[in-house]
């Protein structure tokens, strides 16, 4: 039997998310990271995309302002692509990537600093079978399809494992205001938790 296509879209503001597939369990619960994900699609800049299979969300990505500040970095044009996961039967079958190549369609974040950090106590090592260094090296390949490159930072989090990182995409038309707080985050400050002051 052949398996139907994944359907991949953008959540609308205050939109509640399909069921999620009981094993998207990396980060939260199911039921607590749908309504974690309603919450993402009310913040400024915040967008969610999920991949859908009869009726199930079975995947998806975020974007939201960077954490725990508020939308000053956003209005800035610094987002951070937060979590994404596929559920692990869906996995190595590109849903993953082609939620990557929605996220960024027609050129969504041409104007913005975009930036992720990877951290290994969120892999999934026990389902992947890979140990944390491997799992960052797939996870570099995986964003780096999107242009998302690692840097090195000061961030004493990102910093507290070798198998963690700080991935960076500066758009083509990123304004120079952006790169500037950014580069700052990243070698003065804490990226997650936003600018120095
Ligand atoms: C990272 C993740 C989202 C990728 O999603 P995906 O749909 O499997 O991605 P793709 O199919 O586009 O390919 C990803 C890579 O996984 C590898 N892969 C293949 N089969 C796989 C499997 N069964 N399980 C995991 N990874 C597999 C592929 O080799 C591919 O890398 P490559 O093409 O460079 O070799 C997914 O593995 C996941 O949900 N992991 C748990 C959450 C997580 O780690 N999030 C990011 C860090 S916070």
């Amino acid at each position: 039997m052949t398996r139907g296509e994944d359907r991949i879209r953008t959540l609308g503001v205050g939109e509640r998310p399909a069921p999620l597939d009981p094993e998207l369990d990396l980060f939260r619960p199911p039921r607590l990271q749908r309504d974690a994900l309603q919450d993402v699609t009310r913040l400024a800049s915040g967008r969610v995309l999920v991949a859908e299979r009869e009726g199930r969300t079975v995947g998806y990505l975020t974007f939201h302002p960077p954490g725990g500040v508020d939308a000053t970095n956003a209005r800035l044009g610094i987002i951070e692509l937060g979590a994404v996961e596929v559920a692990p039967s869906e996995r190595g079958r590109r849903v993953g990537e082609r939620l990557l190549h929605a996220g960024f369609a027609e050129g969504a974040y041409d104007e913005a600093v975009v930036f992720a950090t990877l951290f290994s106590w969120h892999y999934d090592l026990a389902r992947s079978g890979l140990g944390p260094v491997a799992y960052r090296r797939m996870l570099l390949r995986f964003y780096a399809r999107v242009g998302l490159e690692p840097v090195s930072t000061r961030d004493p989090e990102v910093l507290e494992d070798r198998a963690n990182a700080l991935l960076v995409r500066i758009g083509p038309r990123a304004p120079a205001g952006a790169i500037e707080v950014f580069e700052r985050m990243r070698t003065e400050g804490r990226v997650t938790v936003g600018a120095p002051s």
